[in-house]
């Protein structure tokens, strides 16, 4: 008689893990000249400042990630030589339908192949999920779209990771956790989850990460992984 997995469900980060962030700075590069590159990793670097910034200052000033996102944006145009407000709209209206990446699908499809839950746990706001998961055609291929809008604080609280205990109604021991993200992978091997770290660009390794999670350099490589 063959085991049960361990693993009953498995949770993905949203951008940068499924969700190619970089795509929207690509797409209107051309508008911001050389430096669009380091617009795009101010943009991302600020955005999480942003967050991280506002989840500790409490709840009362807690603002969703369109606005972390929005308010991101400016400061590293303007870091760069200045944001227009077209250009603004046009980026943010990238960001919401950024593509997934190619393994994304295969690897989500075989999970449910395995009879596995799957579900997006995102510092994104549900708005902003809703459309990237459709814009992306995923939908059919998660349980549960978890935004933090519903605690109101960022990851890496652990009260983040707690939405995807109480959406499967499982232990995070039975739940894989998935994320390109160093610091939120680390946070959520932290919790309980057994996690894997995407290392797409073969960063070096950050928060011994070795130790607390397994790392893969795709999402192909996931499915075997958080199953065996
Ligand atoms: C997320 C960001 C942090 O999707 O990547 O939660």
């Amino acid at each position: 008689m063959s085991e049960a997995p361990c693993v009953e469900a498995v949770v993905f980060d949203a951008y940068g893990t499924l969700f190619d962030v970089h795509a929207a700075v690509r797409k209107h590069a051309r508008r911001m000249g050389e430096s669009w590159e380091a617009v795009g990793a101010l943009w991302r670097q600020k955005q999480l400042e942003y967050a991280w910034v506002a989840s500790l200052t409490g709840p009362e000033h807690w603002r969703d990630f369109e606005v972390m996102t929005r308010n991101a944006l400016f400061t590293a145009l303007n870091w760069y030589g200045g944001a227009s407000l077209d250009l603004v709209d046009d980026l943010m209206a990238a960001y919401r339908a950024l593509p997934a990446f190619d393994d994304a699908r295969p690897a989500l499809e075989a999970l449910r192949a395995a009879g596995i839950g799957t579900a997006i746990l995102s510092n994104g706001s549900r708005a902003m999920l809703a459309e990237a998961v459709a814009a992306a055609k995923l939908d059919r291929l998660l349980d549960h779209v978890l935004s933090v809008d519903a605690v109101r604080v960022y990851k890496p609280d652990p009260r983040v990771y707690r939405l995807a205990e109480d959406a499967f109604r499982l232990h995070c021991s039975r739940i894989g956790y998935v994320s390109a993200n160093a610091w939120d992978a680390q946070a959520a091997a932290a919790y309980g989850f057994r996690t894997v770290w995407v290392n797409r660009i073969n960063q070096p390794v950050e928060f011994a990460m070795h130790q607390i999670a397994r790392m893969a350099a795709d999402l192909e490589a996931v499915p075997e992984m958080v199953l065996s």
